[in-house]
């Protein structure tokens, strides 16, 4: 469904009462340039799964093997083939810019080597719908989704043939889509990939050991570490070559995300205190540290020793200074107490390296949505322009979990959006260099954990219609009249 109008009818109809010229900040209080969109990813969204020449990524492994309640993205929310509408109710609710990501194993079946036409027809389609509408394709080329094939073939990011592939992968992607598309993150989420992907194997490509979680194979002491360094060889390759042989041309910019999540202690001992400075030294510095300064953080270097792989000077200087942004994703905060280490390097993975156990918080745990706490986004975002010199930053995920099948007036997700944004504009007064933010996510999808039984759109996308019909959620409407300046928010 494409079309519905902003009247106070429209928003009455959904029986909304209470709408009142209220809250304390309007869009025109955020910089000039400042961009608002909404995130999707492929996988998550596109469906299409075995359509058109795409092939298999990690990720269809993983919920082909039943890791996801049973849940599949074969169709997720088809936006393979419903783009067109997707894009109208973009510029129909007045995004500035929306972040997706390219399906490696689309454009390449193949992992390397000739690129799939029908691939290569989609994502020119979608970018051309875009820019037609006036929206900035902010695009991510890595989101969980290696092809399978690399991964059968030599392991995938354990590998280091993986800097050849990926780079030769983004080198298609600046060539056939960087006229434009200006905003490139190599790898979304490269520190939750590595460690939930290598240690606790709880995501693709589900590698891990005992007793750290429960795979078939790899090895929780030191994947996550490695995967990280190929992650950080390939996004600075990447980023060289754009700089390189695109960026005179294009003028874009190339970065990488990760995600922060607040570290709170659990307990107000002076030992939980110490153990979540360094969660937070090392969730965050493990890419910023060497992507910053050419090497990683010495705590990372003083607890995992050997086991943390070494720059040559020539990686090293390829790493420092490869980040025109940092992508930040937050959604939360989780708790931290502090383990002694007690076992050798060699026996830990990276949470016993870092002497810290992460607990869900009561909040997390007695809730379905998640708890509102913006204030920990602003503590981040003060750490990391104390730590790395005030990088440009894009929010590129961020939002609010409600039951998939529950009602349209998501009042907790608009609680939600209007508490980070107000926030980001504290942060942004107080001198952070937020140049964007984008809620996660534009249309309800296929999700990461939960399958279908969780949603974070803005827009409900019905599952057992065949049309999947799109409908727009009471948030939607907020964050459309947020955007469109039109002067009120909800009474909240
Ligand atoms: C809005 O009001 C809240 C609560 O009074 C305050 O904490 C916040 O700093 C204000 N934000 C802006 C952007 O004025
Ligand atoms: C480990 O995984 C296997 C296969 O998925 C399962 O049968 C087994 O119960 C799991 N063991 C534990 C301790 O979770
Ligand atoms: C739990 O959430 C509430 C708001 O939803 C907040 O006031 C409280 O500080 C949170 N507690 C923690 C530990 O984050
Ligand atoms: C939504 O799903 C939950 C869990 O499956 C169920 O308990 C609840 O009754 C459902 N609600 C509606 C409105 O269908
Ligand atoms: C604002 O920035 C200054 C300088 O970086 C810092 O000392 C202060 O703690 C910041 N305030 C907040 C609320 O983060």
């Amino acid at each position: 469904m494409s079309g519905f109008s902003f009247s106070l009818f429209a928003l009455m109809s959904l029986g909304l009462v209470g709408v009142v010229v209220c809250g304390n900040f309007s869009r025109d209080d955020f910089p000039s340039g400042f961009s608002f969109g909404a995130s999707s990813s492929a996988y998550q969204t596109e469906g299409a799964a075995n359509e058109d020449g795409r092939t298999p990524s990690i990720w269809d492994t993983f919920t082909h093997a039943g890791y996801v309640k049973g849940a599949t993205g074969d169709r997720a929310s088809d936006g393979y083939h419903k783009y067109k509408e997707d894009v109208q109710l973009m510029a129909e609710t007045g995004l500035d810019a929306y972040r997706f990501t390219i399906s490696w194993s689309r454009l390449i079946p193949n992992g390397r080597g000739p690129i799939n036409p029908k691939g290569l027809q989609y994502y020119n389609n979608l970018i051309n719908e875009l820019i037609s509408h006036g929206i900035q394709p902010h695009v991510a080329l890595h989101h969980f989704d290696l092809p399978e094939i690399l991964e059968d073939e030599y392991g995938g990011w354990v590998s280091r043939k993986i800097i050849k592939d990926f780079t030769e992968y983004a080198n298609v992607c600046f060539r056939e889509f960087g006229d434009r598309v200006k905003h490139w993150t190599t790898i979304s989420e490269a520190n939750a990939f590595s460690l939930s992907g290598y240690d606790w194997g709880v995501t693709p490509p589900r590698r891990c050991s005992y007793p750290y979680g429960n795979c078939s194979r790899g090895d929780s002491t030191t994947e996550a570490y490695i995967a990280a360094h190929h992650i950080l060889l390939s996004h600075a390759s990447a980023y060289r070559l754009y700089e390189k042989n695109y960026k005179d041309k294009q003028h874009g910019f190339v970065g990488i995300t990760i995600i922060a999540h607040a570290f709170v202690p659990l307990t107000d001992s002076k030992e939980d205190e110490i153990a979540t400075k360094r969660a937070n030294e090392f969730f965050i510095g493990w890419f910023l540290h060497p992507l910053t300064f050419g090497d990683y953080l010495p705590l990372m270097k003083k607890s995992a020793g050997s086991k943390i792989p070494a720059f040559t000077v020539q990686e090293s200087e390829s790493v420092t200074g490869s980040l025109n942004f940092l992508g930040l994703n937050y959604y939360f905060a989780v708790n931290i107490k502090h383990i002694p280490r007690t076992l050798p390097p060699e026996k830990r993975d990276v949470k016993a390296d870092i002497g810290i156990q992460l607990l869900a918080t009561k909040n997390i745990t007695s809730q379905f949505e998640y708890p509102i706490t913006p204030w920990y986004l602003a503590e981040i975002l003060e750490y990391v322009k104390q730590h790395y010199y005030n990088p440009l930053i894009y929010i590129y995920e961020n939002g609010q979990k409600t039951r998939h099948n529950s009602t349209l007036e998501d009042w907790p997700r608009i609680e939600y959006l209007h508490a980070h944004i107000g926030t980001i504009l504290d942060s942004i007064r107080n001198g952070s260099n937020v140049k964007g933010y984008f809620t996660w996510s534009f249309l309800d999808c296929f999700e990461l954990i939960d399958g279908y039984e969780s949603s974070y759109g803005l827009y409900y996308v019905d599952f057992d219609d065949p049309e999947l019909r799109r409908q727009p959620k009471l948030s939607a409407y907020w964050y459309s009249h947020f955007l469109k300046r039109k002067g009120i928010t909800m009474d909240i």
